[in-house]
């Protein structure tokens, strides 16, 4: 199930999981005004998160993350998904150079690569991506 996490309070209803802990998420939302998160529990353990900004006239992924057994098989794509819907708006993000599995996942959603950061990750480059609204 898919939880949109907004304020600190709303984070009581997870469960704690050392995956991601509320601390983290807690810390991020207070530091943050534009930050929100989806997160996906399955059976009482969170096993993916999108975690973004919602800035003014284009909104941002700062993190997307599945647990390594829940990979490959569609949850990052539903979170995705969901930040799609909901922003309605153009998305930017960055992701290391050497990242296939994001780089593709984020190509399968129409984010293009905008401009190179090199060296930006400790010697990795860092690919900026952006996505336009859909009309
Ligand atoms: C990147 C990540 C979020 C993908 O999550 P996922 O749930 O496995 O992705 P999905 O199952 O929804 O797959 C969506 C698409 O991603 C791509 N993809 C996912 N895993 C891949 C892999 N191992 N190799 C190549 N492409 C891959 C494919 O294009 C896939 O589409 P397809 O199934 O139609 O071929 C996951 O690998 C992860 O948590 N990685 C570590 C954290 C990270 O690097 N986050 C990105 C920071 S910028």
């Amino acid at each position: 199930m898919l939880h949109k996490i907004d304020k600190i309070e709303e984070i009581n209803k997870l469960p704690n999981d050392k995956f991601l802990p509320k601390e983290n998420i807690k810390t991020d939302l207070e530091n943050n005004p534009f930050g929100h998160y989806l997160i996906d529990v399955e059976n009482d353990k969170i096993i993916a998160y999108l975690y973004y900004s919602d800035i003014y006239e284009r909104a941002e992924i700062n993190q997307i993350e599945v647990k390594v057994f829940n990979r490959n098989c569609g949850k990052a794509t539903k979170l995705l998904k969901k930040m799609i819907e909901l922003v309605d708006k153009n998305i930017t993000l960055e992701v290391k150079k050497d990242n296939i599995p994001a780089i593709n996942l984020y190509k399968k959603f129409n984010f293009k690569e905008k401009a190179m950061r090199k060296g930006y990750y400790q010697g990795i480059d860092g690919i900026l991506m952006e996505r336009e609204q859909d009309r």
